[in-house]
């Protein structure tokens, strides 16, 4: 096969920015943009996921196209659907429209379709081309990718700390360390996020609400969980309390289709989760400040590995500067 031509490149970034505001939207279903060039090519037209029940980003972008679909090209993050769900598979439609390609960022790793949607397309003599972007469209899906593939939501582990690495000062006082900026990039995270937990160490210190407070706000809250019992006025009370073993809670929470998970402390807690390797994303926020001593609240608490050969290492995704904070992306 030739090499694509930059235009695909293009075209499936185009479709990469489409998809990235609807996450909230489509979860626990995947958030796919698509982009179909007609068969003159002359005409745009472009699809994103609806919510869950309701129209795939091809189908949205097919029924834009019309009889301009014929013999045109359509560009789609995520490979189309082979069987039936809540809605007819995605692949009749592209074969009955009368597509000529289909570039395709990266296989669905759901079971149902894997490799499924490709072998239709392809026995119905369309070109298919995959793997286009697909490092960005797999990081763009994160959630959903680790989701399908172990049935536990991805586990993000926020923790904002001083330059020596304090959470919080000796008379627990916590707010705040870093700065507006870091605060409000912690929204977003939130928002990308389908549920948040936080011990109930942290509630009775902090009382906090844990919303995604963004502009705009959210499509929707994400599920707030706290572990251990809830203090009776607390600001969190319509949040859940679980308690227990973590995997099957973590387990619990991706039967409900939550696929992504935000760990937002406290030490406590985040020592809990890695402990048992159950924490595959870091987001650190570094403050250009000190607290000193040894009494401050660590990152960790809990007892940690007794020798440097058992460390833990993973690489960073992104070192960026919000605000006067450092904001350190860290996965295994
Ligand atoms: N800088 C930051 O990023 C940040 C973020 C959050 C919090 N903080 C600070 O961290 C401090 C609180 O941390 P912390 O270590 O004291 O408390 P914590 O980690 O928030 O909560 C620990 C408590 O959660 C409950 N718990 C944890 N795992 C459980 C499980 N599997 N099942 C049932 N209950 C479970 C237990 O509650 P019981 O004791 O009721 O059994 C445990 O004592 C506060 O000062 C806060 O300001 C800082």
């Amino acid at each position: 096969m030739s090499a694509p031509a930059p235009a695909e490149f293009e075209l499936m970034d185009r479709a990469i920015s489409i998809a990235a505001t609807i996450r909230q939207i489509t979860a626990p279903n995947p958030w796919v943009g698509a982009v179909l060039v007609s068969g003159d090519t002359t005409q745009r037209f472009e699809g994103a996921t609806e919510s869950p029940g309701r129209r795939h980003a091809e189908i949205v972008a097919l029924d834009a196209a019309g009889e301009n679909a014929k013999g045109g090209t359509l560009v789609v993050t995520l490979e189309p659907c082979a069987h039936t769900g809540r809605t007819p598979p995605c692949v009749d439609r592209i074969i009955e429209a009368g597509i000529a390609t289909v570039i395709i960022g990266v296989l669905d790793p759901d079971p149902n379709v894997n490799g499924k949607g490709v072998a239709s397309l392809r026995a119905a003599g369309i070109n298919v081309i995959v793997g286009i972007q697909e490092q960005e469209v797999r990081t763009q899906l994160g959630g959903y990718f680790h989701h399908r593939l172990t049935g536990r939501p991805r586990v993000t582990l926020k923790l904002a700390a001083t330059l020596d690495g304090r959470t919080a000062a000796p008379d627990g006082s916590s707010k705040w360390i870093t700065s507006e900026e870091a605060r409000r990039d912690v929204a977003i995270l939130r928002a990308e996020s389908d549920a948040i937990v936080v011990g109930a160490g942290t509630v009775r210190q902090d009382d906090p609400e844990l919303t995604a407070r963004t502009d705009p706000p959210p499509f929707r809250q994400p599920l707030r969980v706290v572990l251990g019992q809830i203090p009776s006025g607390a600001r969190i009370l319509p949040a859940e309390s679980m308690t227990g073993d973590l995997t099957t809670i973590l387990d619990d929470l991706g039967g409900r289709g939550i696929l992504d998970v935000l760990i937002e402390g406290g030490a406590s807690v985040a020592h809990a989760f890695v402990e048992e390797g159950l924490v595959d994303r870091f987001v650190v926020y570094l403050a250009p400040a000190v607290m000193g001593g040894d009494d401050g609240a660590p990152m960790l608490k809990g007892s940690g590995i007794p020798t440097l050969e058992s460390l833990w290492r993973g690489h960073f995704v992104s070192v960026t500067q919000i605000g006067e904070d450092l904001r350190l992306e860290v996965e295994a």
